[in-house]
């Protein structure tokens, strides 16, 4: 990552799959360090939760998908420029990853991410689930293998506590550069 470049990394996934945790848990870690953490403020839009957050010049932004396309296009309104997606995937809703795969079509689908080659990693969250999907399953089941117009990546994470975030921050941040 560019020392002066703002990089813009969004956070989709389904309701319940664990992006504000994901968040949170960047936060404290950040709280731990001695800079300050900077959680942003962006203007609410109606039926559609966003959630910001920045982390040296990383700034992510969370956005709940469960809506039915409802937030096509609004990543426009926020961002001249996404630098990265990152897709959180429940991984113990079996019964919804057919849910998370149609949502997936629908980002890669988006104007502003199908013109450029935008790095998107997966997160096999819920990993600590004795029940949860490996990356393995997820990467069959969400048909992760069609993605080949841009770099991509799975990595199994525990958001509670934060098992392979800092993994997965590595893989975005040598993806965006
Ligand atoms: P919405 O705000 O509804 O869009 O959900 P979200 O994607 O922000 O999910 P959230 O972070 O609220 O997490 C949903 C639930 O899953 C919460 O009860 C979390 O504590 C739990 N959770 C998130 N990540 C993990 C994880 O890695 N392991 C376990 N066991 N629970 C998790």
């Amino acid at each position: 990552l560019g020392k002066s470049e703002a990089c813009n990394v969004v956070v989709v996934g389904l309701d319940n799959s664990g992006k504000s945790t994901m968040i949170n848990h960047l936060q404290q870690a950040k709280a731990e360090d001695d800079e300050p953490y900077i959680p942003e403020e962006v203007a609410p839009t109606v039926g559609f939760r966003v959630e910001t957050f920045r982390r040296k010049n990383v700034s992510f932004t969370a956005y709940d998908m469960s809506g039915q396309g409802r937030y096509r296009n609004l990543w426009a309104q926020h961002y001249t420029e996404i630098h990265a997606i990152v897709f959180v995937i429940d991984a113990t809703d079996r019964m919804r990853l057919c849910v998370a795969r149609d949502e997936l079509e629908m980002v890669l689908d988006d104007p502003s991410v199908r013109s450029r080659p935008v790095p998107i990693l997966f997160l096999c969250n819920k990993k600590d689930c004795a029940d949860a999907m490996g990356p393995a399953e997820c990467v069959a089941k969400m048909e992760l293998e069609k993605i080949r117009e841009r770099p991509w990546s799975i990595i199994s994470t525990n958001a509670r506590n934060g098992d392979g975030i800092e993994e997965a921050i590595e893989w975005l941040a040598d993806s965006i550069s």
